[in-house]
């Protein structure tokens, strides 16, 4: 099968074959149909996280079960399914505490000593990330990171749920309790940070804030229920937010993954407010911020990952949303591509050209 191999940190995608194995016990082999392209596979790419070359990127998946492996009862051969990173064990504490997104076995690939997943041609050990690998034909994924969906659903709208929606929509939905009326403000208006502002909207918060250094994603913004945006490269946004809120919002979503961005958050954020920490920072990088403000004014600065999601609960949900006209999914995409394209693609969003790209597969 075709897949865009990353080689090396920061050098284009090699668009390669690739060989898959067949689905062992508790396996499932998935034709993909669509992946959406994430800030997150922008980072690994970056050397931003701890995945080593060379790797098939993709981790915001949709696709059609090809086959199941031994063992395998909740799926079988043309179900249409989503992808997740956060495969889950059902045993450790985590699980067991109902926090399954922090279960370490997302981490783990197949059982040591076993045959990889993916291979050259020539049969050298290719890196799978986070059990999925979407920018390939096919993914061969533990059954726990797939989730059966209603067979209605576009396959290209459904990608988003994999990663996007889910981690901004459960930011908003899990992570934290909203009342409704609150002050929300949402730092970044990519794909993440739309839909923890599509939850802002849904849970029927009061004043809705879009951040960016782009002005022109204030329509779509604006579209997908923002009251109020701000943009970032003009103003003093720490300044333009406390006016805007009445001197600080309850709730602050850091959705970029920048030391800076994330200081501005937590100064936007006012007295007894919280801080939802969902952009991811390069591991080698810190940001600063001033414990005195956190102490003083009793701010909370938490962190959400994957949307606090238990993906088969949620997902299905989502996709109801969305039939029910309460999550926008159409507008959120940029262009859909080709996998052949996927350089073009992440050079657009290096540069903060889109909301959300969809790579579709024939
Ligand atoms: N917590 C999690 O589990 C999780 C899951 C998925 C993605 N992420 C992270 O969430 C972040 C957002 O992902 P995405 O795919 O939506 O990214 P994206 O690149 O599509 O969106 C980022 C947005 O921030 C804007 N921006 C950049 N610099 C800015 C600045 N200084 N001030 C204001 N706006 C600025 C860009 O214009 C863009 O609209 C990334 O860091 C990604 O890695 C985290
Ligand atoms: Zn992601
Ligand atoms: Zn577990």
């Amino acid at each position: 099968m075709k897949a865009a191999v990353m080689r090396a940190y920061h050098a284009p995608f090699e668009i390669e074959e690739v060989r898959i194995d067949a689905p062992a016990s508790g396996e499932v082999l998935v034709r993909t149909a669509a992946s959406g392209i994430c800030h997150s596979d922008l980072t690994v790419l970056e050397g931003g996280l701890p995945v080593p070359p060379p790797c098939v990127l993709g981790h915001e998946p949709a696709g059609v079960v090809e086959a199941v492996g031994e063992g395998v009862t909740q799926f079988s051969e043309g179900d249409h399914v989503v992808g997740c990173t956060t495969s889950w064990c059902g045993e450790c504490r985590f699980c067991t505490e109902g926090r399954p997104y922090l279960c370490p076995s997302q981490y783990v690939g197949r059982p040591e000593g076993s045959a990889p997943r993916l291979t050259t041609p020539d049969g050298k050990p290719m890196g799978q990330f986070a059990n999925l690998s979407s920018y390939a034909e096919q993914m061969l994924c533990p059954e726990r990171s797939l989730v059966k969906i209603r067979d209605d659903m576009p396959l290209d709208l459904a990608a988003l749920i994999g990663c996007g929606v889910t981690t901004g929509l459960g930011a908003v939905l899990n992570t934290v309790s909203i009342p409704a009326g609150a002050s929300v403000v949402i730092v970044g208006c990519g794909g993440v940070g739309l839909s923890a502002l599509q939850g802002a909207r849904i849970v029927g918060a009061g004043k809705i804030v879009a951040v960016d250094t782009q002005k022109w994603k204030f329509d779509l913004a604006r579209e997908l229920g923002a009251t109020d945006c701000i943009d970032a490269s003009a103003d003093d946004v720490v300044a333009a937010v406390h006016e805007a809120t009445g001197g600080g919002a309850e709730f602050v979503f850091e959705c970029i993954g920048l030391p800076a961005t994330v200081q501005q958050a937590i100064a936007m954020t006012g007295r007894g407010g919280t801080a939802i920490l969902v952009g991811l920072v390069p591991m080698t990088q810190l940001a600063e911020f001033s414990p005195a403000d956190v102490t003083l004014q009793e701010k909370k600065i938490v962190g959400s990952y994957m949307g606090s999601n238990r993906f088969r609960f949620d997902m299905p949900k989502y996709i109801d949303f969305y039939f029910d006209g309460r999550l926008h999914l159409d507008e959120m995409i940029s262009s859909r591509i080709s996998l052949d394209q996927v350089n073009d693609a992440f050079d657009r969003l290096r540069r903060g050209e889109v909301a959300r790209q969809v790579i579709v597969f024939d």
